[in-house]
């Protein structure tokens, strides 16, 4: 996917987000979610020769529930699948990236918020390994919501995150970003130590709303902190083909934001909420599964759109 250069064309995405609801009067005949969106040859990942630097992405939407998480596992195990590696980072005091790795973060000595908060913390102290090999966590736990207050007086406070990653950049190809649902300083230091942002939107009519002042926020981010932020794309998540619904929020969703939209769409399905359970991605659980493939073929489609 190209990158969103222009302010116009942030402008223009914006407005297109603020668009009224469908009249459910279009031609919704295909609950195959590809009809929707743009169609692209999707080419196989060629193997890395030598890894790094990383590109940061920040999974970002500050309304919750929406796939955040499970995106960020998924897709950092299916991109380790595919040789790269991964470092994911736990942005969120909940914590529950950590815990779908099957970690007790409230068992943890050191996380995120002891790398953030005191300088005498290395960062590879704090990384662990996960069962997928390439793919790193930097986990965290409620402490870090103490982060938030705290930052608010130090010097450069939306630069935190960035400082403590630039010295593992070298090390990986990717490095997922899983931020807590709201946009305060913590998304804020989420987005200005990225490259660019994936944004999963649930397809729910309300949810279309909520993307309006996320794509305001990091309009803000890269005039003023990151400039060269860009949008990797908005992922369709939770698409359920047996309803109208669905479908029609999807058909809004690609009519907003063209193809700026990831061609797969990920279905909801009872699946991922039992992965959580096992502690491990749907990519090593139930490896044939539909969600299986579906996180992979998005891996492919990040790595088509940013191998260097
Ligand atoms: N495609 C899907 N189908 C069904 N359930 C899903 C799907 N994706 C995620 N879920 C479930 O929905 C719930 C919310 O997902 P997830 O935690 O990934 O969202 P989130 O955006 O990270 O939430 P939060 O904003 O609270 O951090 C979880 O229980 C998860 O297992
Ligand atoms: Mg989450």
């Amino acid at each position: 996917m190209s990158s969103v250069d222009s302010n116009d064309k942030w402008a223009a995405l914006r407005g297109a987000a603020q668009m009224p609801p469908a009249d459910g009067s279009e031609d919704l005949s295909s609950p195959d979610p590809e009809t929707y969106t743009s169609k692209r040859e999707i080419p196989q990942p060629q193997p890395l020769e030598r890894h790094g630097p990383a590109r940061v992405i920040a999974m970002a939407n500050q309304k919750g529930g929406v796939g955040k998480t499970t995106t960020t596992i998924n897709l950092g195990a299916a991109l380790a699948e595919y040789g790269r590696k991964v470092l994911m980072v736990d942005f969120d005091p909940q914590g529950a990236l950590s815990v779908g790795f099957g970690t007790n973060p409230h068992t943890l000595d050191l996380t995120v918020y002891n790398l953030l908060m005191q300088d005498d913390v290395d960062i590879d102290d704090v990384m662990v390994k996960t069962n997928v090999a390439g793919l790193r966590l930097l986990p965290a736990n409620i402490d870090l919501s103490a982060a938030e207050i705290q930052l608010v007086n130090e010097v450069a406070r939306e630069q935190t995150l960035a400082r403590v990653l630039r010295p593992v950049i070298p090390d990986f190809d990717y490095i997922l970003i899983d931020c807590q649902p709201s946009l305060g300083l913590l998304t804020i230091n989420a987005l200005t130590a990225a490259h660019s942002v994936l944004v999963p939107l649930e397809c729910e009519f309300f949810s279309l709303r909520g993307v309006a002042l996320l794509l305001d926020t990091v309009d803000k981010v890269r005039e003023r902190l990151n400039y060269d932020l860009e949008l990797d794309g908005i992922l369709a998540t939770m698409y359920d083909s047996r309803t109208t619904h669905s479908r029609q929020v999807l058909q809004r969703v690609v009519e907003a934001f063209g193809d700026k939209v990831f061609s797969t769409v990920i279905a909801r399905t009872v699946r991922f909420p039992e992965t959580t359970v096992a502690g491990e991605p749907i990519t090593t659980w139930a490896p044939a599964s539909s969600g299986a493939r579906a996180y992979r073929q998005l891996a492919r489609e990040l790595i088509a759109a940013t191998d260097k």
